[in-house]
């Protein structure tokens, strides 16, 4: 009995070493190898995006990423890639997970041990990561970031989680995240077999981190506080951090250059209108409103296509069609679509469409993907949010564009529409296809929005009065040169 305790001991000793590594020195020498973890072992990936203002936001990242690596040998120095640039070719390189095949294809000529993705507007402290992720062991699977939650059950994310949805954390791409050697390797022989549960690709970071997290077999973010949002720019610990301003490049455009369309019906006139013409519906030079009922009293435009439950393809092309034919609007710069239950900062727009050149084919808004993790697919702005064309874009979707049925859906044609002719659907994370119940808190406080969608269960003037106020706090802000923080926010 008693040597056979002793047995028992000696090989439950043995057992925990083994399980500690102890005995046999693996985890000390693991550990040192993924301390002296290496930069050039890092890929860096950005998600850029194929539009002048954009690729000018690249350029900037790269910059900086290079004044930090200009003291590094030429072969301690990391790979840096642009989706736009290296990635052209593939579709729906935002959503990431067209990104993963080629990661692994890239690993099998370079050793990685991290992949970091960011959008452009990120900044990284390169000696910081390094340090932060040998922390981590990249043969394990790990998926890093900055952790978002919903509070509400929200549609954006199909009503996930729908008893408790903060139970789920996501990560903001523009804080950057990370994804460990092991868990590309895993998500790649995943990718090969999975089924898909949607065509649609609607909010990337939280259907990437559902694939990710499969079930509870795979891992859930780890947050990183070193991670940071551009209100926590300053603080000591971030070791990824954003501007926290609202992209201007001059002055605003004209509002004579703005054409506003807005989509009604007869059944919303008396609900739907006023709430437009109240609030932002003023702030509008020139705005005309589309139905197909008469009513002198807004006045509305019949453009002669029959109301449908289901889409508004061709009431959507008929405005685009006339803007572009009209003689007293032909000229116009800009044009904006949006529904009569779309909440929209008009100065707020004009500021950001400094940015872009009317010259230039811009479709511009919220960007959705329909298919594109079949390898086909396109992108399209989602009509909600406000979708905005420049005069190249709207004139020559005028000439070549058709909807199949009246009733189609009017932002998925035009999506059709925008890659046969070979205009990219340019993203801007400032338009909204929902209401702001639908977003995560931390994902808002992060920006300046400039549009919400739907009137439903919520208070439109309230939702306006908010834009407006951070809009205006923002300016403020940026004239000090400061950063809005966040009591200007609880004020708000
Ligand atoms: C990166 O962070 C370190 C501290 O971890 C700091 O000393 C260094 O100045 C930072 N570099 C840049 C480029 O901000």
């Amino acid at each position: 009995m008693v040597f056979l305790n002793i047995v028992a001991k000696i090989l439950l000793t043995l057992v925990i070493s083994l399980l500690h590594g102890t005995s046999l020195g693996i985890e000390n020498n693991e550990q040192e190898k993924y301390k002296d973890l290496e930069l050039k072992n890092v890929l860096f990936i950005v998600l850029s995006q194929h539009d002048d203002f954009h690729i000018k936001e690249a350029e900037r990242f790269k910059t900086a990423f290079n004044e930090q690596i200009q003291s590094l040998e030429k072969i301690q120095q990391p790979r840096l890639l642009f989706t736009h640039r290296d990635f052209a070719d593939v579709r729906g390189t935002w959503t990431v997970f067209p990104l993963i095949q080629h990661i692994v294809e890239i690993s099998k000529k370079q050793p990685l041990s991290w992949v970091f993705i960011c959008e452009e507007d990120t900044r990284v402290n390169l000696t910081g990561l390094v340090a932060l992720l040998g922390n981590f062991d990249p043969s394990q699977n790990h998926f890093l970031g900055r952790e978002l939650r919903d509070q509400e059950t929200t549609i954006i994310h199909h009503f996930a989680f729908a008893n408790n949805p903060s139970q789920f954390a996501y990560p903001d791409f523009r804080a950057g995240l990370v994804l460990s050697r092991a868990l590309i390797h895993h998500l790649h022989e995943r990718l090969e077999i999975a089924e898909q549960k949607t065509d649609f690709s609607i909010d990337p970071k939280h259907e990437f981190a559902l694939f990710v997290w499969n079930e509870d077999s795979g891992p859930r973010l780890t947050h990183l506080r070193e991670f940071c949002s551009s209100l926590e720019s300053v603080e000591p610990w971030c070791v990824t951090t954003q501007s926290g301003r609202f992209p201007e490049c001059g002055s605003p455009v004209d509002k004579d250059d703005l054409v506003v369309a807005v989509k009604t019906c007869g059944k919303f006139h008396e609900s739907r209108v006023p709430i437009v013409k109240k609030t932002w519906g003023k702030e509008a030079e020139i705005i005309e409103y589309f139905s197909e009922v008469e009513d002198a009293s807004i006045p509305t435009i019949d453009l002669g296509i029959p109301n449908s439950e289901r889409g508004h393809c061709g009431k959507t092309m008929a405005i685009i069609k006339r803007v572009s034919k009209h003689p007293l609007l032909t000229g116009i710069p800009w044009l904006l679509i949006a529904d009569d239950d779309t909440i929209i900062n008009l100065d707020q727009l004009r500021s950001l469409l400094s940015c872009y050149n009317h010259k230039q084919p811009v479709a511009l808004g919220e960007r959705y993907g329909y298919g594109l993790l079949r390898g086909g697919g396109y992108d399209y702005i989602t009509g909600g949010g406000g979708m905005v064309f420049s005069q190249r874009a709207r004139d020559l979707l005028a000439d070549r564009c058709k909807c199949y049925s009246d009733d189609a859906p009017d932002d998925m044609t035009l999506g059709m529409c925008l890659k046969s002719i070979g205009i990219p659907a340019t993203h801007s994370r400032f338009f909204h296809q929902a209401r702001p119940e639908d977003y995560s808190p931390a994902f808002l406080a992060n920006q300046v929005p400039v549009s919400f969608h739907k009137h439903w269960n919520t208070d439109p003037l309230r939702i306006y009065a908010d834009l407006i106020a951070l809009g205006k706090a923002h300016a403020e802000h940026s004239q000090q040169g400061t950063h809005m923080d966040d009591n200007v926010r609880e004020e708000l």
